[in-house]
């Protein structure tokens, strides 16, 4: 198993578009777009291959407020016939690793309360939950009021 940074290859921009579909079913962006966003240094990528298979990935937001400097998990998945092997979990420590190497004060996630893989992953890697909270979230593109 390897974990290799996201490279802005066309290569690696389609296995991440094959990973994001395959897992979470969606995907908004083509190969070239994948490309131009994660060239913004505050996302990183990481995917998990086994040899030259693509088996999972962590994205992840670097944010820098007037509250707190830190990473934020953005989406973390493993293809669903390679789950329970220790990939989603060595994901997290990849990013920990590069949290450790940008030196930011936190990492955070958001995690479904039912998505009890996704909770256990964290909290074997040491996070503690904070609850209650609630994500607000508003389309802005819908209902005409933005294009
Ligand atoms: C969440 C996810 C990434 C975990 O990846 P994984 O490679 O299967 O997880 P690991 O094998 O590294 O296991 C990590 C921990 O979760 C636990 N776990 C894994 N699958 C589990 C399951 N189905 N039920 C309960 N615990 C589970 C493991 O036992 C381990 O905990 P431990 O260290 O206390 O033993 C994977 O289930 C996934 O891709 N889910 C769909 C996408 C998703 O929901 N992502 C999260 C939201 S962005």
């Amino acid at each position: 198993m390897r974990i290799l940074p996201f490279d802005k290859s066309l290569k690696m921009a389609e296995d991440l578009i094959k990973l994001e579909s395959g897992i979470f079913g969606d995907g908004n962006y083509n190969s070239e777009e994948i490309i131009e966003v994660l060239s913004d240094e505050n996302n990183k990528v990481f995917l998990a291959y086994d040899g030259v298979i693509p088996v999972g990935f962590v994205s992840t937001m670097k944010v820098n407020t007037i509250q707190y400097r830190g990473i934020w998990i953005d989406l973390l998945g493993v293809v669903e016939e390679r789950r329970g092997e220790g990939i989603g979990d060595s994901l997290v420590k990849v990013a920990f690793e590069y949290a450790g190497s940008v030196g930011v004060d936190m990492i955070s996630a958001l995690v479904r309360e039912t998505n009890t893989p996704s909770r256990r992953t964290m909290i074997s890697n040491k996070f503690s939950e904070t609850t209650p909270f609630r994500l607000y979230l508003h389309d802005i593109t819908k209902n005409g009021e933005v294009r």
